[in-house]
């Protein structure tokens, strides 16, 4: 599973040669507490997507990674935006990683979760209907489901206007699911910042100018600036960057410097 194309670590201190999977597994390992990862891919210049999606953006070593943070997390939260517009299927893990999580005392796949404000979602969607775990959905009080929505997921209901995302993420945590990893979209990241619910921003930036045209990695309202600090730099020599940062004053784990 580490064959592909190499990555070091550059920062803060540059790795001997390419990480392999056990060494990336430790880079990005579980939080001894309760946290919120979400994690992005990016150009430079700024771009959220090429020619409407993430995908454009992403190669081998950002799937990679992807795929690892999938499996060190309990929870995989997703807007319906996303969900709906990337086709979302159900989440998968390939046999190494799922025996990885049954020798860490895991469940075998995370549970998918998905924010919805209408509930505007097709219970036939591969993501939901084949789920190996059932999804959770957290939604607004009003929200009336689909037909069947509710024969494939469980229904959280927190939130008038839109889902009440910190009472979200506590729920969520007294089922157990207490490493949650967000991957998007944007207005559901926008909101979560603006909640101050982010712990942690792990960010791909591939080596291309998307020019203008897309939107950012997050949108929505206006809200108040929130400091991070540099957790690690690494590097894919085909020159894709992986960034990780965390809510700034979080404590480095006492290995960010030497392991
Ligand atoms: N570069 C990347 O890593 C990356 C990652 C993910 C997505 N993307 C891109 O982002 C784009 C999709 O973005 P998007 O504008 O659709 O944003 P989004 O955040 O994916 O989805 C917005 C929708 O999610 C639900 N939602 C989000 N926050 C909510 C809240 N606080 N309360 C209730 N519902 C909430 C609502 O669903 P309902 O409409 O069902 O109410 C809302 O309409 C696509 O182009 C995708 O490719 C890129």
């Amino acid at each position: 599973m580490s064959a592909g194309t190499p990555i070091r670590r550059i920062w803060p201190a540059p790795s001997s040669g390419p990480l392999d999977e056990a060494e990336l597994t430790h880079l990005y390992r579980r939080a001894g507490h309760p946290r919120l990862r979400v994690n992005f891919v990016t150009s430079p210049d700024g771009a959220v997507s090429l020619h409407g999606y993430s995908a454009g953006l992403s190669g081998e070593p950002d799937k990679r990674v992807f795929g690892l943070l999938r499996m060190l997390c309990d929870g995989l939260l997703v807007a319906a935006g996303t969900l709906r517009h990337e086709g979302y299927r159900a989440v998968r893990l390939s046999e190494p990683r799922r025996a990885w999580r049954r020798e860490h005392g895991l469940t075998e796949y995370p549970t998918l979760v998905v924010v919805s404000r209408s509930l505007a979602l097709d219970p036939a969607q591969a993501a939901l209907a084949d789920a190996p775990v059932r999804p959770v959905v957290l939604t607004t009080e009003a929200a009336a489901p689909p037909a069947g929505l509710t024969d494939v997921v469980d229904l959280v209901r927190l939130g008038g206007d839109a889902v009440d995302l910190a009472a979200g993420l506590a729920e969520l945590r007294h089922r157990g699911l207490g490493q949650l990893l967000c991957e998007g979209g944007p207005h559901l990241f926008g909101a979560l910042t603006a909640a101050d619910l982010v712990d942690e921003l792990c960010l791909t930036v591939s080596p291309l100018l998307a020019g203008a045209g897309p939107g950012r990695i997050t949108a929505g309202d206006p809200s108040a600036p929130r400091p991070l600090g540099l957790r690690h730099v690494l590097a894919a020599d085909d020159g894709v960057l992986m960034l990780r940062y965390a809510r700034a004053g979080a404590p480095a784990p006492a290995s960010a410097a030497a392991g």
